[in-house]
C-alpha cells in the first residue's frame, strides 16, 4: 500500500514537473547577463556634447517644445559624478511589444541601484494609461531577475494611449508629483516617443525629467548615422525569418503551393528587407520601391504574377512571397482613399453621441456616409468599388487611437493572391500561363512580437537601460537614449543621447496636421536596398532559399545582428 502511495506521488511529481511553466530554456535565458559597453559598464557615465551631426529642429516644434528643443546630441562617457542621491524613477512599456523590453527594465533598475541602493523604480501598468490613471507598482531585484532576456511587456503590460489633450497631462502631472518622481522612462515607438517629448516639455516646472527609448519591431525609429535600428527589430525579423525560411523548406519538398506572406511593419518595409536577406524568397515587395515608381495594385499584381508564369514555364509550381503589411499605403490610388476614409472617419466619431461609431454602422451605411462626404470625388468612388471586396472591407476597419490606420487588421495577401488568382486565370485563357496555382497565406506579426530576443536585442536593451540612468543622473530631459555603432562588438557600442525635437515633423493624424516623431522609411539608396534590388533577380527564378533556422542564443550562431544594419554600415 505504502509502495503505492509512494509510486502515484512520484509520478504526480512527474507530470507536475512535466507540465510545469519554468523551462530549461527559460532558465538558461535568466542566467544570462547581458554585456555592457565600456562607457556605462563602470556604473553611470557623464555626458558631453556630441558634435559633426546636423540636427534641425522645425520652427512649430520650437513653438511647441520651447524647452526641449534647445537640447543638442550628447555621448556618454566614462566617469560619472561620486555621491549619487536615490532616486526615485518611472518607467513605462508602451505600445506594441517587443523583444528585450524587460532588459531595458533591468538596466534601469540595476544602475539606479548600483548608483545609490535605495533607489527606486516603479513600472507604469498598461502603458501610458497607467501614468494618466496613477497605476503602478515598485520593480523588485526579484521581479528583474524572473523576466530578464524573456520575451514579451508582461512583466508591467502595455498600451497604445496617447497623452493628448490638457487633461491626460494634467493627469500625469499629478501622478508625477503624487509619487515624487525625479525622472520617468518611455519606452515606445515614433508615438510614445512624442508621447515622451510632450512630458518632458510639460514636467520640467516638477523637476521630472523624462527620457525615451527606441523600441518598434517595425525597425523605422532610426535616425541616420546616430541610430541605425530600434530594440526588437532584430529578434521579431529572425522569429519571422524562421517561418518562412521553414515554408521555403516545405514549398521546394512538395512543390505544390505558393505562399503569400505578409509581414507586420506598418508604414515601412524594413522587416520585409530583413527577412528577405535571412530567407530568399522567390518575390519580395518593397513599399517605398512601390511608391516611388508609383505602381498601381494592378501593376503589382503583374509584378507578381510574372514570376509566377516564369517558374510555372519551368515547371516550378511554388514559391515564397513576401508582402509588408503596410503595402496598400504605398500604392497611390488605394493611400488617397486610406487618407480620405481616415478623415471622414475621424470628423464622424468627433461628432457622434455617446454609444455612436463610425464602426458601428452597416457597410452599406458606412460607403453611404463616405459617399456623401465633400471630400469625396466620384473617381474615388470609382477607383473604391473596382477593388474586390475584401479590400473594400479592409478600408472601412477602425483606426487605431493615434488615427493610424491598422494595416495589421487587412488581409492584405489574401487580398493579392485573390488578384493574382484572377490575372492568372486570363493569362491562362490566353494560352500564356500554363501552371497550376495552389495557394496558402500566412501573416507574421504578433508571434515575432512576443519571440525570445536574441542575443543582440538582449545586450542592446540593458545597454540603453544604463544610458537612460546615465543620462537622467546627469540631468538630461526630452531625450531619447541610443548607442551608436550598433553593428560593432559591444566592446564599441556608444551610449548617446538624442535630442527629441528634431526628430519631429508635421503629420496628418485623426484630420488634423500634429507634430509626431517622423518614422523613417526604407532608403532606396541605401546599399542594402540596392543589394536586394540585384540579388532578387536571381531569387525569382533560381531556388536560392536560405533557411536561418530558430534564434540560438549559445555558441557562434548566437552572435548575429540584422543583416540590413550591417551592410548599411558598411556604406
Ligand atoms: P509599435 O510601433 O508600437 O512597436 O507596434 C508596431 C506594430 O507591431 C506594427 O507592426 C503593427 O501594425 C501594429 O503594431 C499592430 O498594432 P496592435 O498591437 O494595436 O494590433
Amino acid at each position: 500500500m505504502a509502495a503505492k502511495l509512494q509510486a502515484d506521488k512520484s509520478r504526480q511529481a512527474q507530470v507536475a514537473h512535466l507540465l510545469g511553466n519554468e523551462t530549461k530554456f527559460r532558465a538558461e535565458r535568466r542566467a544570462y547577463q547581458p554585456l555592457l559597453c565600456p562607457a556605462l559598464a563602470a556604473g553611470p557615465g557623464t555626458t558631453r556634447l556630441l558634435e559633426g551631426f546636423e540636427l534641425e529642429v522645425l520652427k512649430v516644434a520650437h513653438e511647441q517644445l520651447p524647452f526641449v528643443s534647445q537640447n543638442r546630441l550628447l555621448e556618454i562617457v566614462p566617469g560619472g559624478k561620486a555621491g549619487a542621491k536615490p532616486r526615485r524613477l518611472g518607467l513605462v512599456l508602451s505600445g506594441g511589444p517587443a523583444p528585450g523590453g524587460h532588459n531595458v527594465i533591468a538596466g534601469l533598475f540595476e544602475a539606479a541601484k548600483q548608483d545609490h541602493p535605495d533607489s527606486v523604480l516603479l513600472g507604469f501598468l498598461a502603458g501610458p494609461q497607467g501614468i494618466i490613471t496613477n497605476k503602478s507598482l515598485e520593480v523588485t531585484g526579484e521581479m528583474v531577475g524572473q523576466y530578464k532576456n524573456s520575451g514579451g511587456f508582461h512583466m508591467l503590460g502595455t498600451g497604445r494611449d496617447k497623452i493628448d489633450t490638457s487633461q491626460k497631462m494634467k493627469q500625469c502631472r499629478q501622478t508625477c508629483a503624487a509619487l515624487k518622481l525625479d525622472g520617468l522612462v518611455v519606452v515606445g515607438g515614433d508615438d510614445s516617443n512624442t508621447n515622451a517629448a510632450f512630458l518632458a516639455e510639460n514636467l520640467r516646472d516638477l523637476d521630472v525629467q523624462v527620457i525615451g527609448i527606441p523600441k518598434t519591431i517595425d525597425g523605422d525609429l532610426q535616425v541616420p548615422g546616430l541610430l541605425r535600428v530600434p530594440f526588437g527589430f532584430h529578434s521579431a525579423c529572425l522569429a519571422f525569418a524562421t517561418e518562412i525560411g521553414n515554408l521555403n523548406s516545405d514549398c521546394k519538398s512538395d512543390r505544390k503551393y505558393w505562399h503569400f506572406n505578409r509581414l507586420m511593419g506598418r508604414n515601412t518595409s524594413h522587416i520585409t528587407l530583413e527577412v528577405a536577406f535571412q530567407t530568399h524568397p522567390n518575390v519580395v515587395l518593397i513599399g517605398e520601391e512601390i511608391e516611388e515608381k508609383e505602381l498601381t495594385i494592378h501593376q503589382v499584381v503583374r509584378l507578381i504574377a510574372d514570376v509566377i508564369v516564369e517558374r510555372a514555364r519551368q515547371g516550378k509550381n511554388y514559391g515564397t512571397v513576401l508582402v509588408p503589411e503596410g503595402i496598400l499605403e504605398f500604392i497611390h490610388e488605394v493611400n488617397v482613399l486610406i487618407i480620405k476614409i481616415s478623415y471622414i472617419i475621424a470628423a464622424y466619431n468627433r461628432e457622434a453621441h455617446e454609444g455612436e461609431s463610425f464602426h458601428y454602422l452597416s457597410f452599406e451605411d458606412q460607403v453611404q456616409l463616405i459617399d456623401n462626404s465633400d471630400i469625396w470625388r466620384d473617381y474615388d468612388s470609382r477607383v473604391f468599388l473596382g477593388f474586390p471586396f475584401l479590400l473594400q472591407r479592409g478600408l472601412l476597419l477602425p483606426r487605431d487611437s493615434h488615427g493610424n490606420f491598422q494595416f495589421s487588421l487587412v488581409n492584405t495577401e489574401r487580398i493579392l493572391l485573390e488578384m493574382v488568382a484572377t490575372y492568372l486565370r486570363k493569362q491562362r485563357a490566353k494560352g500564356i500561363y500554363k501552371g497550376t496555382f495552389k495557394t496558402q497565406n500566412h501573416f507574421y506579426g504578433y508571434d515575432g512580437r512576443g519571440t525570445f530576443p536574441t542575443k543582440f536585442d538582449c545586450d542592446y536593451t540593458y545597454n540603453l537601460g544604463h544610458a537612460a540612468y546615465s543620462l537622467l543622473a546627469n540631468g538630461a530631459t526630452g531625450y531619447m537614449a541610443g548607442i551608436k555603432d550598433l553593428e560593432k562588438n559591444v566592446a564599441d557600442w556608444r551610449p548617446i543621447g538624442i535630442p527629441l525635437a528634431p526628430l519631429m515633423h508635421l503629420e496628418e493624424r485623426l484630420g488634423r496636421l500634429e507634430l509626431v516623431i517622423a518614422k523613417q522609411k526604407v532608403d532606396l539608396e541605401s546599399p542594402a536596398f540596392k543589394i536586394l534590388a540585384r540579388e532578387r533577380e536571381k531569387w525569382a527564378l533560381e531556388d536560392h532559399y536560405r533557411f536561418p533556422g530558430p534564434i540560438q542564443f549559445r555558441g557562434p550562431a548566437a552572435d548575429t545582428k540584422p543583416i540590413t544594419l550591417q551592410l548599411n554600415a558598411r556604406g
